[in-house]
Order: structure tokens, then C-alpha cells, then sequence
């Protein structure tokens, strides 16, 4: 990695010099959170949702939220101040810490670890579409938090790109939820659907910005459990994530979705997106 400026513990160091110890807990337990906050235009998008869902993870592992709103946007400007090349990311994490011994139970005297970084996003052109699969969700039942324990999801992807296809789609107990990191959405005679918030999906920013947008035009939107049988015969699926933004799937399991075509809802949805940033960006 090039040299870059990270946020580790109050301090500004350069990542090369940025150390955690190996007794962090984030490290030997997963016992930890994060947050991924887009920037356009080197501006924060969304900031205040992403923040409010770094609270709900920290409150729902016992994590003593360790900074304010207005004190984590300081350090996301202060990161985002310095020279760089190519578009960028928000990336927060806060582990609770390290302590002498390697204990299940978290200890009470403990101070987290908070790390920030600003880290380079390639963005690639998904407008013509993506392959995906689907797979058994074999993750946990808490996946509503934010937590960086992400094996099931990498295992995945890794699944996915083995296959030669970009993305994995979860099934749990016949019902489709989301991507490896996205939410998503299928279109169905003219009616969008997406699966309702549940303990067994993450609350995605741009999926809630997604059903206001299709709201505000009064589309159609459904919040309900897809069966995953419904995914075989849908008109359109999308995968949804605050740097993806709408990515349309035009091939599942090796069969094409609308005849192997980005759809019509998927060209709006689009389109309404970008003026949305533009608007707010203006
Ligand atoms: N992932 N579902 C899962 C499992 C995710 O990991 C993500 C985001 C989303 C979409 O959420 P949002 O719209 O708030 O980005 C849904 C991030 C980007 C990541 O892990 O890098």
C-alpha cells in the first residue's frame, strides 16, 4: 500500500507505522465493528446514517460509543484533507481493544481501538451487468450488526470468483436476503420488492435511500421475504452498497435474468440515484 495517513488512537500516522497489538480483540475474537462511509467529490455522503449505524453496532456488543458525531466527522475531513489520487472511502473500525490475556469474556477495564482510514476505492463500471450465484447463509443470527467477523461472506465471494461470477447471493431457509455486501432488490411486473429488516440483514443506507427515491417517483416498493424460488423468474435483481451504489444482476445460478439485459427499473433507479448525489453535491 502507498503511503497514506491513517487515524489510530488519536494519532495521525503514516499506515506503515500504525500498530495494533496481536492481543487487540479485534484480532484474536473478531470482536469488533466497522463502517464503510462513501465519499464524492472528497465529501462524506450520508454521514449521519452511517454513524448512527456505527452507534447501533457499538450499543448491540456492549461497546462504549467512544466519540461523538461531531468529533468522527472531524477526523473523516482531517483524512480526507490530505493528498491523494483516485476515488476514496471512509473506512471506520472499532475493536474493543487489547488486554494482557486472551480472555472469551470482555474485560470491564478496556479501551477500544478506533481506527480510521480514507482507503482507495477501484470503482469498476457495472452498468452492463454482473453474474452472481446463490448460497447457503451460513452466517450468524446477528447480521444486522455490522461486525467485521465477515469468514461466511468472504467465503462467498471466494465461492462467487471461483465460479467466475462477481457476487453471492444468501439463502436462508428458502428465502433470498442479501448480497456478500449489498441488500437487494428484485422487480417484478412492474413492483419492486426488497426483503424487510430482519436480524439476518445488515440495515443498508442505500437500500433505504433506494426505496425513498423509487417512493418519491411512486414506484411501486414492497418491503417483504423473497422466496428464493422468486429469484429464477424475477424481471430484474440488484445488489445495493454505499460504494457499488446499484449493481444489476443479469445472470443467476447461470441462468439469465431479463433475458441477460440491465432492466428498464434498473436504468431509473440509476438515473435517479446520480441526480439525487448531484443535487446534493450541487
Ligand atoms: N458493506 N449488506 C451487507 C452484508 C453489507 O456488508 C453491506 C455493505 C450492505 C450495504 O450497506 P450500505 O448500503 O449501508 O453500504 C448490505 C460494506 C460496503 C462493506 O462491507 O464494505
Amino acid at each position: 500500500m502507498q503511503h497514506m495517513i491513517v487515524y489510530l488512537n488519536g494519532d495521525y500516522v503514516d499506515i506503515h507505522d500504525a500498530v495494533i497489538s496481536p492481543l487487540d480483540r479485534g484480532f484474536l475474537f473478531g470482536d469488533s465493528v466497522y463502517e464503510v462511509i462513501p465519499v464524492y467529490q472528497n465529501q462524506l455522503f450520508a454521514e449521519k446514517e452511517h454513524l448512527d449505524r456505527l452507534t447501533h453496532s457499538l450499543a448491540a456488543i456492549n461497546i462504549p460509543q467512544p466519540l461523538d458525531h461531531a468529533e468522527w466527522v472531524n477526523i473523516f475531513n482531517q483524512l480526507l484533507s490530505y493528498p491523494h489520487e483516485g476515488d476514496r472511502m471512509i473506512y471506520v473500525q472499532v475493536t474493543r481493544g487489547a488486554y494482557a490475556e486472551r480472555l472469551h469474556a470482555s474485560p470491564a477495564a478496556i479501551v477500544p481501538t478506533i481506527f480510521v482510514a480514507a482507503l482507495p476505492v477501484t470503482k469498476k463500471d457495472v452498468s452492463q451487468g454482473i453474474r452472481a450465484i446463490t448460497v447457503n447463509d451460513i452466517r450468524w443470527n446477528l447480521c444486522r450488526i455490522k461486525a467485521t467477523t465477515l469468514l461466511a461472506n468472504v467465503l462467498a465471494k471466494d465461492a462467487a470468483q471461483r465460479l467466475d461470477t462477481h457476487d453471492a447471493i444468501f439463502i436462508r431457509e428458502g428465502f433470498a436476503l442479501e448480497g456478500t455486501a449489498s441488500n437487494l432488490f428484485v422487480v417484478k411486473n412492474n413492483h419492486v420488492f426488497t426483503p424487510p429488516l430482519s436480524a439476518n440483514i445488515l440495515p443498508g443506507i442505500t437500500r433505504q435511500l433506494v426505496i425513498d427515491l423509487l417512493r418519491q417517483q411512486d414506484i411501486m416498493i414492497t418491503e417483504r421475504m423473497i422466496a428464493a424460488t422468486e429469484l429464477v423468474d424475477a424481471d430484474e435483481i440488484w445488489l445495493t452498497g454505499s460504494v457499488s451504489e446499484i449493481v444489476p444482476v443479469i445472470m443467476l445460478d447461470q441462468r439469465p435474468i431479463s433475458h441477460g439485459n440491465v432492466g428498464i427499473f434498473y436504468k431509473k433507479a440509476t438515473e435517479w440515484y446520480k441526480n439525487n448525489l448531484e443535487k446534493h453535491y450541487a
